[in-house]
């Protein structure tokens, strides 16, 4: 694994399935790097703009953006990933010419999936944005993470996505973020999991969830065999 210290860093979250916690892994992931020191800015392509409302609340000094005209996004990227040493963008649900104009750009595309059969189908369809991106760019993203967020028990559901994963040119992200009442809490409290003090079990839990699956993504931002065809 070389190192991209010198390199700014384009995450995206995605899926077209709507609720599955795509704004508030990029939320948590923008606080979390802002935290850890870097320059972080916020692309929101989604109308609905919680993301860009989350990260505001959470943290004024995280530069937030919004687009929502597809054909302006590539320049915007570019121009955030001049000034920045990371960017979070975040795709609206519906997956349109945004979606794809972003998965072209991105260095980590992250899938956020609840662990039902019902939305791991809906995620299948989203991945085909990726297959077009890799396509079109030689390779890029070069990782891309199923998260598993919401996740309740260890069901065999677990073991199926891990199998289906590396057929679909996916990592599969070893942290599951469980469901627990602490997300909710802290979008209502305008703050991030990490930030709050843990003086409940589902606090410490969730932080603890965030922290490991953000070490993973962060650290294997080129995995050595990416299988897509
Ligand atoms: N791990 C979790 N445990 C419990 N609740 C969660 C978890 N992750 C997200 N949520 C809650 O689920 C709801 C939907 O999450 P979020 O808005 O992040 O999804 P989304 O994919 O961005 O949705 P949309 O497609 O509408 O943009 C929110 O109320 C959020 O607080
Ligand atoms: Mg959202």
């Amino acid at each position: 694994m070389h190192s991209c210290d010198t390199k700014e860093m384009i995450y995206l979250f995605v899926n077209e399935k709507g609720g599955v916690g795509k704004s508030t892994l990029a939320t948590a992931l923008a606080v979390y790097l802002h935290d850890s020191g870097r320059r972080v800015a916020v692309l929101d392509t989604d109308k609905q703009l919680h993301t860009a409302r989350a990260v505001t609340q959470a943290e004024p000094n995280i530069t937030v953006v919004s687009e929502f005209d597809a054909r302006k996004i590539p320049a915007v990227v570019k121009e955030l990933a001049n000034e920045f040493e990371d960017v979070v963008a975040d795709a609206p649900a519906k997956l349109e010419d945004e979606a794809r104009a972003l998965m072209v750009m991105a260095d980590i595309a992250v899938f956020p999936t609840e662990p039902t059969i019902k939305c791991l189908r809906s995620t299948k369809t989203s991945i085909n944005v990726l297959e077009y991106a890799r396509k079109l760019t030689g390779g890029k993203p070069h990782s891309a993470w199923l998260v598993l967020n919401k996740a309740k028990k260890r069901t065999r559901i677990y073991q199926e996505v891990e199998q289906l994963a590396p057929k679909l040119g996916l990592s599969v992200a070893k942290t599951a973020v469980r469901d627990l009442q602490a997300f909710p809490e802290a979008d209502q409290q305008g703050t991030v999991v990490t930030r709050m003090i843990a003086s409940t079990s589902s606090i410490e839990k969730a932080t603890q969830d965030i922290q490991n699956l953000f070490a993973e993504l962060i650290e294997r931002e080129y995995p050595q065999v990416v299988h897509y065809g």
